[in-house]
């Protein structure tokens, strides 16, 4: 997508042929700066301290960071290490395990002189892969706004409401939960975005409401707990959200707080998608919610907000009392009863097994 009129991806190779960029989404709203990530080390870290974060970018950084490792050692053993520290970097989201999983596949069975080029072929391809997804959830999603803008009153807005942000940043370009949304506002369809501003990191706040405002999409950012009082009063046609993981039966974990968000779209007949890339889908796990390993993030994150003071410096402010503890769970799991449908590069699905089974064979057999 566009920064100021210039094209660009979270994450791509460097002219030199192998440093990584990307963009220090720690740092967003208020300085857009670029790293290069020159080690595997570097790539973990990024992933940890949440430099890129959004599960499919966390999957394509693990894949560049496998490259970089296998650069500096080509060897079994090698990759084999790079795996485990890589893979340690965050827990929640299965997109990190699936291109670690990816890499190691074309690797293993290589000639270690062939490796790096193997390496930097594949996680580019990951990265290209991850594009081609979200245009396809973007068309599947589109036809949903389309749908509804037919059914309002003309010159209405479609009021979207999401959470966190699964838009171009949490992705490689386009997003997830956005690419329906970048789609009709760029057909001409009016459009609304109703942000949430995702305590306590505040991703919907900081990333998505600065990735629409670039590419010109009207949006309101919202306290988290006021989507139900929007729902109640029809404000809201539709929420679309993002996932770090699927589970086999359709339950979806996402961003804390998405779960009560499904729940207020249950008790108001208000439709609730989740925009799902193949990647993101466990198989491996029947139960998402007794069965999905849930992050907990560092007090601190609760405990300090970070903005700029009206004269242009950025600072961090406490805002409980000192030692209160505090509790940071990043991630909650909404039961598939409350998901109206998942919107997959492969159509619109049913939140349950059998559809996504039958949506994703090579995959669903595949563990
Ligand atoms: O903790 P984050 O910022 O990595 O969490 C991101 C989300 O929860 C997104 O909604 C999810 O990764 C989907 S991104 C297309």
């Amino acid at each position: 997508m566009k920064v100021d009129g210039r094209h660009f991806r979270s994450i791509w190779l460097e002219p030199d042929g192998w440093t990584v960029g990307a963009i220090d989404q720690r740092r967003l709203p208020h300085e857009f700066a670029i790293v290069r990530l020159e080690t595997a080390d570097a790539a973990a870290d990024a992933i940890r301290s949440m430099l890129v974060r959004g599960a499919p970018l966390i999957g394509a950084t693990a894949a560049y960071g496998m490259a970089l490792a296998v650069r500096d050692d080509r060897s079994d053993a090698g990759i084999d290490r790079a795996y485990e520290f890589l893979i340690a970097a965050r827990p929640t989201a299965i997109n990190l395990k699936w291109a670690l999983d990816e890499m190691k596949r074309v690797l293993k069975p290589a000639p270690p002189s062939e490796r790096v080029q193997i390496a930097y072929a594949r996680a580019a391809e990951i990265a290209e892969e991850d594009v081609a997804i979200n245009q396809g959830i973007g068309r599947h999603g589109l036809a949903l706004i389309e749908q509804i803008a037919a059914s309002k009153p003309p010159g209405e807005p479609v009021n979207v409401l999401t959470h966190c942000n699964a838009g171009w940043l949490a992705t490689v370009d386009w997003g997830t939960a956005t690419a329906p949304i970048y789609l009709a506002h760029d057909r001409g369809l009016k459009v609304h975005v109703w942000v949430d501003e995702t305590r306590p990191r505040n991703q919907g706040a900081s990333l998505t409401a600065w990735e629409l405002g670039h590419h010109g999409v009207p949006h309101t950012v919202i306290p988290d707990n006021t989507g139900g009082h929007l729902m109640q009063h029809r404000m809201v046609d539709l929420a679309i959200v993002g996932t770090d993981r699927v589970a086999a039966n359709g339950d979806v974990c996402n961003k804390i707080g998405t779960y009560l968000k499904a729940l207020a779209a249950h008790d108001n007949g208000v439709p609730f998608y989740v925009a799902l890339p193949s990647p993101t889908i466990d198989f491996s796990i029947d139960d998402g919610i007794r069965q999905i390993p849930i992050e907990q993030r560092s007090a601190d994150e609760v405990a300090v907000m970070t903005g700029r003071t009206a004269d242009g410096r950025v600072e961090s402010v406490r805002i409980v009392p000192d030692g209160t503890p505090t509790a940071n769970y990043a991630f909650d799991v909404t039961p598939a009863r409350l998901v109206t449908g998942l919107i997959t590069e492969r159509g619109l699905l049913r939140p349950e097994r059998a559809a996504l089974a039958s949506a994703f064979p090579e995959r669903s057999t595949g563990h």
